[in-house]
């Protein structure tokens, strides 16, 4: 029962959609018909609200952190339960018609909750890429893949497991966005469109 909670409780905070709440109170343009269409901080940038793209950024992060927070104290094995639930809830919202966003910003909250080293490891490369490459996307793609291949190195199988996991749905909703890297038509940050 303590997992079935850790379940529950995790999808339902991952699925509260702060990109949308934010950007329908502000009374921005519509994620869905600007940029990418998508819910997440990346594309409430393109609305040109700074202020919101950071808060949706932090909120939908923190989601994360507070499943795993408290999955943690339901049963040993809550923090993963609880980081792979809030991740499905955010990607899968059932309020969104399970059509929700791309998950980074959920991925990172989790991450920092289940092992804050590797959580910090992957804003260095998320940051490192952007900088490269300013690709939002790019960026959160390789950073995904670097997080469990660092939790298992250091000695978290169960950890790299569940991330892996996390990292394998993350890519599947990138593909528009892959198939835009490879055809050099993906959106560069700060860019309008
Ligand atoms: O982090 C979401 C980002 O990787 C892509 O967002 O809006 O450019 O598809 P978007």
């Amino acid at each position: 029962l303590p997992d079935a909670l850790a379940l529950i409780i995790g999808y339902l905070l991952g699925s509260i959609p702060f990109g949308l709440l934010l950007t329908r109170v502000a009374g921005t343009a519509d994620l869905r018909s600007i940029g990418s269409g998508n819910i997440g901080a990346t594309n409430v940038l393109r609305t040109g609200r700074k202020d919101l793209a950071a808060a949706t950024l932090l909120l939908d992060a923190l989601k994360g952190t507070v499943a795993v927070l408290i999955g943690a104290k339901l049963s040993p094995q809550g923090a993963m339960i609880a980081a792979f639930a809030a991740f499905v809830g955010h990607i899968a919202p059932v309020w969104l018609g399970f059509k929700g966003g791309k998950g980074v910003a959920t991925f990172l909250g989790c991450l920092f909750a289940l092992h804050w080293p590797t959580g910090l490891a992957f804003c260095g490369v998320w940051l490192s890429v952007a900088a490269i490459t300013r690709y939002s996307s790019l960026s959160a793609l390789v950073a995904s893949v670097a997080a469990p291949i660092l939790l298992f190195v250091l000695g978290h199988g169960g950890e790299a497991f569940v991330v892996s996991a996390m990292a394998a749905l993350l890519w599947r909703k990138h593909a528009e966005n892959i198939a835009r890297l490879r055809a050099g038509t993906e959106s560069r940050i700060g860019q309008k469109s």
